[in-house]
């Protein structure tokens, strides 16, 4: 080649640019921004849920922050774990919880949380629950709640009710309320939260539920894993695919999914049935997928989908 064609690729091209030319960018001055790096982390999806209510009010929706600390003496498959899921989750889940609680306590009215607060039960996760939620935790578990170990765990996880018996009473300790189903009422908004995180609900459940239509209250529903709606699984496809290419394909249809089983499960498909016609119902609030995604779940709900918390995600929702 010519010198002279040589220097025009290098020099004439346009597409690359040698990193030595690149003009020197001037050091942040923290006087002139002293709050840089307190929120500007935090990305919030804003809805608003129209009930009517005398007194409006506020909740910062987050799911899935998998906290994955381990202390050193906690055993070889917590030490495992803590490494490769740390990796996996990016290493910031506990600074974008403490970022979202932050945000929470300043503008926003109350928290809901909605599973897979923890990646794997451990010591170390369980005592960061309690300092960031004490108590006053409310919201549904996720189904990383219940799993001791992961794929380290023995037995190994099956997804089905006597699997998660065995975690009943360590996590009750943590977490303060009824695992299974708990209510609370604020602002005359009945907020139901439901441990479906195998995808099914069990007929303690829907009887309970019955139950709380009895007070004729709206109801909120909280709950981990999302109910099946066609544009939720497009949406989760195109985000999980591993093909490469078939994420930017319009993602079809697969009733062959795991969310199958809410369908197959009678149990499971009664009440999704009966809900989509329950004029109390009036959002919700689910996680598990990772992405942030909304889509008409009945006449009267919509299914909010929020994206992980450890990604520094979380929804503001404001109920009037
Ligand atoms: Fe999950």
């Amino acid at each position: 080649m010519k010198r002279r064609d040589f220097m025009k690729r290098v020099l004439g091209s346009g597409v690359l640019m040698a990193t030595s030319s690149l003009p020197a960018l001037a050091e942040d001055d923290p006087s002139v921004f002293p709050k840089r790096g307190r929120y500007e982390r935090l990305s919030l999806n804003y809805a608003t849920i129209h009930i009517g209510l005398k007194e409006p009010f506020s909740v910062l929706h987050i799911s899935d922050t998998h906290l994955t600390a381990a202390y050193p003496h906690e055993g070889s498959k917590k030490q495992t774990l803590h490494k490769s899921r740390t990796v996996t989750f990016g290493g910031r889940q506990e600074e974008a919880l403490r970022d979202s609680l932050d945000w929470a306590r300043k503008y926003v009215d109350y928290v809901v949380h909605t599973g897979d607060l923890i990646d794997w039960q451990s010591e170390a996760n369980f005592d960061l629950v309690r300092k960031y939620f004490g108590n006053q935790i409310f919201g549904a578990l996720g189904n990383h709640e219940y799993s001791p170990d992961m794929w380290l765990s023995d037995p190994k996880e099956q997804h089905v009710e006597a699997y998660k018996d065995l975690s009943r009473d360590t996590l009750a300790q943590v977490y303060p309320f009824d695992l299974s189903f708990h209510s609370q009422v604020i602002h005359g908004v009945n907020f139901i939260a439901i441990d479906d995180v195998y995808c099914t609900v069990t007929p303690e459940q829907v009887k309970r539920f019955h139950e709380e239509v009895k007070r004729g209250l709206p109801i909120i529903l909280c709950m981990h894993v999302p109910f099946y709606t066609d544009d939720l699984w497009r949406a989760s496809r195109r985000f999980w695919s591993s093909k490469e290419g078939e994420r930017f394909r319009s993602a079809r249809v697969d009733h062959n999914s795991s969310y199958k089983i809410q369908q197959e499960d009678p149990v499971t498909r009664d009440f999704i049935n009966y809900l989509k016609q329950e004029p109390l119902l009036k959002g919700i609030l689910c996680g598990h997928e990772h992405i942030t995604v909304q889509d008409r779940f009945s006449p009267t709900a919509i299914q909010y989908s929020v994206a992980g918390n450890f990604q520094f995600h979380g929804q503001e929702i404001l109920f009037v």
